[in-house]
């Protein structure tokens, strides 16, 4: 069922014209043509067209409205500080932001004052339209007021995730630029790990921390400083306007280290508005986050709702299984945002009441897989589930509008052309896209994995790739002469698979990353962490599929020609210097490794170890590759528990 289908209707309609020419009545000639329209196949486009059309309409207003309001913003040049401005000026008094670890309550007015006191400061340093300011804090509303506020003088925050340490925190603040950096006290420690390379930025601590520490690092106390800043608007006025740069997220994206993305205010308003609309949500709405707000799901999907649109949204510091329902009663929540990971976990608590008694009617993330889908709107009882798909950086996103299970979105099957997202063959082990004799990609049929790829447009916000602030890494993910000679996509790395009514399912991440704890872990970046732990040996690390578990647990493969690898040692050290969901899970030593080649095949004679395994699951659930149990029993060699 291609696009070609479209055009047999009206290409039979101009037929019978002709053949009425010859002197049949319409009726018959339409009739006759009907025949043999459905007679050659026509019959299942019509059947597709009769099970999506209300689908395609649904999702086409939508796409529409969110055109409307982005050339109405383009025009009026509105940034997301001014349209929060207008929130605040319709119900100041309306709860925004609810801290659920303090039970604190902030008001539209108040985060708009607050945000006020940030921005007075930071005109105060010195910090003009463009300049770069790193936040590295938990998530609580603080963090909001801290780069709204920085936003409102056209500063860009860089949103560092709290989890790096050392080596990749050092890389993050590197390639922000930033010129100051703001952390919490809790995250005390990881600054001072990274002190050296942190000494020509200046340094601001928020919550209690000892004064020799900030003495050390030459840090000042923000909290001082904001309660001495006016809560008056900035008099400093900026030039940003919809299409300018509001902020950077960090995603591992498919590629190598972390790199920055750019967000500019139309795609936070873009991502934001599509969750609105998709899923149905509306101004009475309390959105419960426990996802981290240096991400686009927590920073955008979440608390873009508030920005935006006026909800309420309660910010969970950290995800806890057993407090979830719970909150959601407390706070009178209708809407959750989740990640797989959340869903499972959330599946294998112990029956509690609060989880009949909440009223959360939509669930909105990604990563839900169909093996939990059911069980877990039944058990906890959600009407709907809003599950997207979208990198950070790119236009191609997906959203499921219509509760189909499983499915992470859909595209018009009728007009396929409206949102020019396709599927593309490509060879499943390298994850490079296949070509034709023309040189152009091959789209996929119904059923066939393919990679996503989104067309570039670059005069149309919708389709906008605003890129990663690194230039090489922006070339990395354009593919050029993909539909058509000339023009140029998105490539996501990200396999999918299509339905005949265009649902579209995700199969697996490509590119050299993979997912672990609802985190992106870059295995070029882990390979040069491990491997100058271990004096440069060589190092590849790879995901594997352990039954049962979503995304893939880390494997490493260490080169360890004269067997004198410590393993206590390997282990502490990983510990201080990586993230715990970049830790490998498994470990494999071996006397060499192609770093080439098909890793999990050429290393399957070496015995691997679980390096920490989390307590929860059974030796029985051995990775697999290529489909077959790779490891037995006796090969596991358990080191210790993480
Ligand atoms: C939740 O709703 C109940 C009943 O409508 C109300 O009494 C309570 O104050 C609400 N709680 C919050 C935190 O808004
Ligand atoms: C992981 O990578 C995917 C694909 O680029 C992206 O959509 C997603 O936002 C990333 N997630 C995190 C947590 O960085
Ligand atoms: C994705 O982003 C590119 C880059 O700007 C844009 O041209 C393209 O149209 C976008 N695709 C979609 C489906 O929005
Ligand atoms: C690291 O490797 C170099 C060269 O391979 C060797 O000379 C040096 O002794 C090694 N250092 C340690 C601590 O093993």
């Amino acid at each position: 069922m291609g696009a070609g289908d479209g055009f047999r209707a009206p290409a039979a309609v101009i037929s019978a014209g002709l053949l009425s020419v010859l002197g049949l009545s319409w009726f018959w000639s339409l009739l006759a043509l009907l025949g043999v329209y459905l007679c050659s196949g026509g019959w299942r486009f019509l059947y597709v067209a009769a099970c999506t059309i209300k689908r395609d309409l649904v999702g086409l207003c939508i796409l529409l409205r969110v055109k409307f309001f982005m050339h109405h913003y383009i025009r009026t040049r509105s940034t997301v500080p001014s349209i929060f401005a207008q929130r605040v000026a319709l119900h100041p008094d309306k709860a925004a932001l609810v801290e659920e670890s303090t039970g604190e309550v902030w008001s539209f007015s108040e985060l708009d004052r607050r945000s006020n006191t940030v921005a007075q400061w930071a005109v105060a340093q010195g910090w003009r339209s463009g300049d770069v300011v790193a936040v590295f804090m938990e998530s609580r509303p603080l963090m909001v007021v801290l780069w709204l506020g920085l936003a409102k003088v056209g500063v860009e925050p860089a949103l560092i995730n709290f989890n790096l340490r050392r080596d990749s925190l050092m890389h993050c603040m590197g390639v922000s630029g930033a010129r100051g950096m703001v952390f919490g006290a809790e995250l005390l420690d990881a600054v001072l790990e990274v002190k050296e390379s942190l000494s020509s930025l200046s340094l601001f601590c928020t919550g209690s921390s000892p004064a020799e520490s900030l003495d050390s690092l030459s840090a000042q106390n923000l909290d001082d400083l904001l309660a001495s800043s006016p809560d008056t608007p900035p008099a400093v006025t900026h030039s940003k306007g919809f299409n300018d740069r509001l902020f950077y997220i960090y995603t591992s994206g498919t590629t190598g280290l972390p790199k920055a993305a750019i967000i500019v205010h139309s795609r936070y308003y873009r991502i934001a508005a599509f969750g609105y609309y998709s899923f149905g949500l509306g101004p009475d709405d309390v959105v419960y986050c426990c996802l981290p707000l240096y991400h686009s799901a927590g920073n955008i999907v979440g608390v873009g709702q508030c920005m935006l649109h006026g909800l309420t949204v309660v910010i969970r510091r950290k995800f806890s299984a057993s407090r979830f329902w719970d909150d959601c009663v407390k706070y009178n929540c209708t809407v959750v945002q989740y990640i797989g990971e959340i869903c499972r976990y959330l599946l294998s608590q112990p029956v509690r009441p609060s989880e009949s008694r909440h009223q959360v009617r939509v669930a909105m993330g990604n990563g839900l897989r169909p093996n939990v889908w059911e069980d877990f709107m039944k058990r906890f009882n959600i009407k709907r589930i809003g599950e997207f798909y979208g990198a950070t950086e790119c236009n191609c996103s997906l959203a499921n509008m219509d509760n189909k299970v499983g499915a992470c979105g859909f595209n018009s099957v009728i007009l396929p052309s409206v949102y020019p997202i396709r599927l593309l063959r490509a060879d499943e082990d390298s994850m490079e896209l296949i070509r034709d004799s023309r040189g152009l990609c091959v789209p996929c049929k119904p059923g066939e994995p393919g990679i996503i790829v989104g067309r570039i447009n670059p005069h149309d916000p919708l389709r906008r790739f605003d890129g990663y602030a690194n230039q090489e890494a922006t070339n990395k993910k354009i593919s050029h002469n993909v539909f058509k000679q000339g023009d140029s996509a998105y490539v996501s790395g990200d396999l999918m698979v299509m339905d005949e009514l265009g649902y579209v399912y995700f199969r697996d991440r490509g590119g050299d990353t993979f997912r672990w704890r609802g985190e992106n872990v870059s295995t070029t970046e882990v390979e040069g962490i491990l491997s100058a732990l271990l004096n440069q040996t060589d190092v590849a690390v790879y995901g594997v599929s352990v039954p049962g578990v979503e995304g893939k647990a880390g494997m490493a493969a260490i080169v360890d020609v004269t067997n004198d690898f410590n393993c206590e040692t390997f282990l502490r050290d990983v510990q201080n210097a990586l993230p715990s969901y970049a830790r490998p899970v498994f470990l494999r030593l071996s006397p060499e490794v192609d770093k080439t080649g098909d890793r999990n095949r050429v290393m399957l004679s070496f015995p691997p170890y679980f390096l920490c395994f989390p307590q929860t699951h059974t030796v029985n659930n051995y990775p697999k590759f290529n489909g077959k149990n790779a490891m037995t029993n006796k090969c596991f060699t358990c080191i210790g528990h993480c």
